[in-house]
């Protein structure tokens, strides 16, 4: 038998100890959890993400009275700048979330399972890291690349 070990690492900080251009991209996210349409969960996420160009782009969490349609603030966000900017690499994303009570989240809120596949996705597409910027209130977690938190990913280099 042999055991594989995966690692996988995230360098947290605070925000005043991001760089101006990363404090603007959490800033921005935090911003959009207000465009948020979480009327079930009443979980406000926001997106805001950062084009090669640098352009940004936000987005929130959409649902629906049919659970399943819902969408969450990443794939909104990412999806929108691949519609519109189909040949600029995406190169950040950062992420905030708000709970019931208004409140910004203190854990850094974490993508789920269908975002974090979206975003190796991107990855691959543009043969570009993407940096990840997950805020809460005790600190902002900061992702050199998708693969450091999507170990054993599923992409089209299996097919
Ligand atoms: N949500 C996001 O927008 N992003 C995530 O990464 C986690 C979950 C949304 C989906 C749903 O509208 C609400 O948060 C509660 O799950």
């Amino acid at each position: 038998m042999e055991q594989k070990l995966i690692e996988s690492k995230i360098q947290v900080y605070q925000m005043d100890e991001l760089c101006v251009s990363d404090r603007q991209l959490v800033d921005k996210a935090m911003l959009a959890t207000n465009n948020s349409y979480s009327k079930y969960s009443k979980f406000s996420v926001g997106a805001c993400i950062r084009l090669k160009n640098g352009l940004e782009i936000i987005g929130a969490n959409h649902e629906n009275a049919a659970y399943p349609v819902c969408m969450c603030a990443e794939r909104s966000a990412l999806f929108a700048a691949g519609a519109q900017y189909p040949d600029e690499p995406v190169v950040a994303i950062a992420i905030a979330a708000r709970n019931s009570t208004g409140e910004f989240t203190t854990e850094p809120v974490s993508p789920c399972g269908s975002c974090r596949q979206a975003m190796i996705e991107i990855e691959q597409r543009y043969h570009q890291a993407l940096r990840i910027l997950l805020y809460g209130t005790k600190g902002v977690y900061v992702i050199d690349s998708i693969r450091d938190i999507m170990p054993l990913s599923f992409t089209d280099d299996q097919l």
